[in-house]
């Protein structure tokens, strides 16, 4: 395993102010915002100077002129008040992107100290199709399992399906209405039973007794009769196939298939506890935990048992992460779910932490925003009907479409070949533009641009990997092989530094939970290249030591990128066709 760039000299750093016995907590340093000016820059003698009240100047020309004493820095200058700015050889840089180019990981650390964390990303509701609200969580989600393992976690992706509430029994009550009885329910597949939902929602809405008689319903499943769980078992298990197939056409995958039922066992023992620990009340019939006693409660209660014996949605929650606890051992639970759920994770967080259910396990609600349309409301198709996911990824593939040559245009590229390719980057477009954007923020979907092959899209990476895919076929033919790492041109030392991020961007997405920092970056190291290929020949470079160098770098680009795709949940494809 190879230290990062970054990592080297903070050490160097760190033992640079031990040795002038200095405070090594002021060492940070990190990648310059003045490119022009330097590689890295260190504005700890600031701080350090202010805590010792000394000029901070004379300490940073101390450091400076300690560090000059290693050969990896050409150059140390102190500037302004006492920044101190510091140039790295080119040797240096080369030296540390040749570990990284034959490391099978490209050089990215591990951790030290595996932990258990479950990711909850679905959350999708049993008959009810699934949009693009649930898109956000499940590719955010996937790409963040994706991460965590890589980085050496034990990770648990768990969908948490919706499959237990008051829809239920609405469904049910729905077909009794219909036909008399559930004798047919066996018989309805996943649109029927999408439509008896549609009806009952609908009817619910206005009919108070009919809202009475699916609230029976669903407490009469919950109880346990066998005549509406029998029902019951076939709406769920139509409802997982369709959602599986949704989940398979984005490859987003989970580890686990439980749901909101599954915790119902573990509701009873939640209200338990919180009677014998004392901390709930009854209130109007119905038992509540107060979640704080202050004179202004800035949490409301929480019902955990209502007055009919039904559990709620918090109780659910606070049983799932007792479940999570004792079975799974999580150490870590991260919720990727709608932003506006954010005061029921705070509730279910405080109750966890009242009851005694989850002790030193880290819990964090990565709340996202919404996805919108170019009118600034939820988006839309264009005849403004629900966007499902289907939809989604139909329009995507249209939008792919006119980017490529059609079926038998290119010699070896038939219809089963392009359908494919086509598939491969609709997908990746749907995702990168989720994944670009930071998660708590919300954004408007693109449709015009997300599928072109330029721009920031999950297109113009695949595209970017493709290109030196060709290039080293193309150097292969002409037995260029790869070399020794030498920087002489700026855009290859750019390149170089760009390249040299790699480990310290995987574990700032890591540690943040934050994959639109890897696709960030990806597009960046994109363009470098871009920017490094037009000055760099590698094929038609004369000089042989210099080929060969720079096909080690290009080859190394393509696969960080390879990499980071995948972290994201993106495919890479070795050829890409695009329509001239
Ligand atoms: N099914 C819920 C909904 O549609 C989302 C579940 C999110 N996960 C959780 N553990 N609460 O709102």
């Amino acid at each position: 395993m190879t230290a990062s760039l970054e990592k080297i000299i903070n050490q160097k750093m760190a033992q640079a102010f031990n040795e002038l016995g200095l405070d090594a907590k002021f060492a940070q340093c990190k990648t310059s915002d003045r490119p022009d000016l330097s590689d890295f820059q260190c504005n700890g003698a600031l701080a350090l100077a202010k805590q010792e009240h000394k000029n901070p100047r004379e300490i940073a020309a101390m450091i400076a002129a300690k560090l000059e004493q290693e050969n990896c820095f050409t150059k140390v200058s102190v500037d302004g008040p006492g920044f101190l700015n510091l140039n790295l050889s080119n040797e240096f840089i080369a030296e540390n992107l040749q570990q990284m180019s034959t490391d099978k990981d490209c050089g990215i650390t591990k951790t030290s100290s595996p932990q258990t964390v479950v990711l909850d990303y679905g959350g999708p509701n049993a008959a009810k199709a699934m949009h693009v609200g649930h898109l956000r969580a499940g590719v955010i989600g996937e790409a963040v399992r994706r991460i965590e393992k890589f980085i050496g976690n034990k990770v648990i992706g768990d969908v948490h399906l919706g499959d237990w509430g008051t829809p239920m029994g609405m469904i049910l009550s729905e077909i009794i209405a219909a036909d008399g009885d559930l004798s047919k329910t066996k018989s309805y597949d996943i649109d029927q039973i999408t439509e008896f939902y549609k009806r009952a929602n609908a009817r619910c809405k206005e009919d108070e007794t009919a809202r009475e008689k699916a609230r029976i319903i669903t407490a009469k499943l919950q109880d346990g009769v066998a005549e509406y769980r029998k029902a019951w078992e076939h709406l769920r298990k139509v409802s997982v196939d369709a959602i599986k197939q949704n989940y398979d056409a984005l490859d987003v995958n989970f580890d686990l298939w439980w749901g909101e039922s599954d915790a119902h066992e573990t509701c009873k023992e939640i209200v338990k506890i919180a009677e014998e620990k004392g901390i709930s009340e009854l209130d109007d019939g119905a038992r509540i935990i107060r979640l704080d006693q202050s004179e202004k409660p800035k949490l409301p209660p929480i019902i955990l048992e209502k007055s009919d014996g039904g559990f709620t949605y918090h109780t659910t929650d606070l049983a799932t992460i007792k479940m999570r606890v004792d079975n799974l051992k999580a150490q870590e639970i991260c919720y990727f779910v709608d932003q506006r759920q954010s005061l029921h994770f705070e509730q279910v967080f405080k109750a966890a932490e009242m009851l005694g259910i989850a002790p030193n396990v880290k819990m964090t609600h990565y709340g996202f925003g919404t996805v919108n349309g170019a009118d600034g409301k939820p988006f839309k198709t264009r005849d403004g009907g629900v966007m499902t996911l289907e939809n989604l990824i139909k329009l995507s593939k249209e939008k792919v479409q006119d980017s490529m040559p059609a079926a038998g245009e290119v010699e070896g590229y038939g219809a089963a070949e392009i359908e494919r390719m086509v598939e491969q980057i609709a997908i990746g477009a749907i995702k990168f533009q989720d994944l670009k954007n930071n998660t708590a923020s919300g954004y408007v979907f693109d449709m015009e641009d997300f599928a072109k092959f330029d721009g920031k899209t999950g297109p113009y990476i695949q595209y970017a990997i493709a290109r030196i895919n060709s290039i080293l076929r193309k150097a292969a033919e002409k037995n260029i092989t790869l070399g020794k790492i030498k920087l002489t041109l700026p855009q290859e030392r750019e390149l170089a530094l760009k390249a040299s991020q790699l480990d310290a961007v995987v574990w700032r997405a890591h540690l943040e939970k934050e994959p639109s920092i890897i696709a960030d970056y990806a597009y960046t190291l994109a363009q470098v290249f871009s920017g490094f290929y037009n000055a760099a020949p590698i094929v038609a470079e004369e000089n042989q030591a210099l080929a060969a160098s720079r096909l080690t770098l290009a080859k190394l680009v393509r696969d960080i990128l390879v990499l980071l795709l995948n972290l994201l949940g993106i495919a890479s494809l070795e050829v890409m066709l695009k329509k001239s």
